[in-house]
């Protein structure tokens, strides 16, 4: 049987460039060899604040850029989180699974919940909802970044528990499938190189939004921090700017860092910024064209009708399975 693949993005703001390197260009690679679930997880979204009429924006405008950056709707499963009930059912059937204690552990769950003053629950049962998501579908493999392995650890202990429980095979154990930081699995913000690129971030100079005209790509990556040296050298300790920069150069050129770093010895950082900021507008170019398209009416909602259909069968059937195990069905 063909492998299933289960990945997701928040729809909360613009997209970046750390989403397309560190996840959705992986997503339109696997498409062809596996069984692919790509969904935009709007209920994540809400254990923070959001904006009502900018979230019903984003959540259409992720689903474009999943379109756009290469995901096949003929191919691939692209839908909505919140279109299909099973998702929210299957969190609470397993929130009587996972452990306080567990959750409270949760590296994001620690930062996020000293950002904000009220914390709320959602915040805590967060990675559940993300088991949910996996476990419904039955995935073998789920492409994420760094920053989401531990919420993938999670998935892994919730779904083996219950396979001990039932002593049989209830849910698939899936894998992550994460890329080397080198691969761009952390693409890193391009003003603070020890902190991730994130759409969050306060300052839109730190990230590259997908949506950024060229002009704006091209002034980022000259006020990128780099460091006090002039070497174009991939160092991740004690050069994190430069080699951060020379990640996304190399996934973007196809080129690698050796080759990167030779043809800019001697050349200084300032050719190399600003031919990098030429490289990823020119890159990120056919995207934007691309979104322009799918921003007619109804193109975008068509796309998600069909793929919530596709998702419900297969959701619908596990969700059932489990209530049968549990008792409630
Ligand atoms: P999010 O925007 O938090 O919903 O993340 C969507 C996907 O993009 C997840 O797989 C993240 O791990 C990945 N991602 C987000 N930011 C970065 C980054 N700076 N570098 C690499 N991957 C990232
Ligand atoms: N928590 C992920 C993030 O913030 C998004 C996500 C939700 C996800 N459900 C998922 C990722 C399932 C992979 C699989 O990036």
């Amino acid at each position: 049987m063909q492998k299933r693949v289960f990945s997701g993005v928040q729809p909360s703001g613009a997209l970046t460039l750390g989403n397309y390197l560190g996840a959705i260009k992986n997503f339109t690679r696997l498409q062809h060899e596996t069984n692919c679930f790509f969904c935009v997880v709007d209920l994540h979204a809400l254990t923070v604040p959001q904006d009502p009429a900018a979230l019903r924006e984003n959540i259409k405008n992720t689903a474009r850029l999943f379109v756009a950056c290469g995901l096949d709707p003929q191919v691939s499963t692209i839908f909505v989180q919140s279109h299909v009930s099973a998702h929210a059912e299957m969190s609470w059937l397993l929130e009587c699974q996972a452990y306080i204690g567990e959750l409270r552990r949760m590296t994001q769950f620690k930062d996020k919940s000293t950002r904000h003053e009220n914390v709320t629950a959602g915040l805590l049962t967060y990675p559940v909802l993300m088991a949910a998501d996996i476990l419904l579908y039955d995935a073998d493999l789920v492409p994420v970044g760094e920053d989401q392995k531990q919420h993938l650890e999670l998935t892994r202990d919730i779904a083996i528990r219950v396979n001990n429980r039932f002593g049989e095979k209830v849910f698939t154990v899936p894998e992550p499938y994460t890329p080397p930081r080198s691969a761009g699995g952390r693409i890193m913000s391009l003003l603070e190189p020890e902190k991730k690129m994130s759409k969050s971030d306060e300052n839109p100079k730190s990230y590259i939004a997908l949506l950024d005209p060229p002009e704006v790509i091209v002034k980022k990556f000259k006020s990128a921090v780099t460091d006090s040296g002039n070497e174009v050298r991939y160092d991740e300790e004690n050069k994190p700017g430069v080699s951060n920069l020379m990640v996304i150069y190399s996934l973007c050129s196809g080129e690698s860092l050796e080759t990167i770093a030779n043809r800019y010895s001697g050349a200084g950082y300032g050719k190399f910024k600003q031919d990098l900021g030429e490289l990823v507008a020119e890159t990120l170019r056919p995207i934007q064209e691309k979104v322009k398209e799918l921003s007619a009416p109804g193109v975008i909602e068509e796309i998600l009708d069909s793929g919530a259909g596709k998702a419900a069968a297969v959701a619908g059937a596990k969700l059932r399975f489990f209530q049968e195990k549990l008792g409630v069905r």
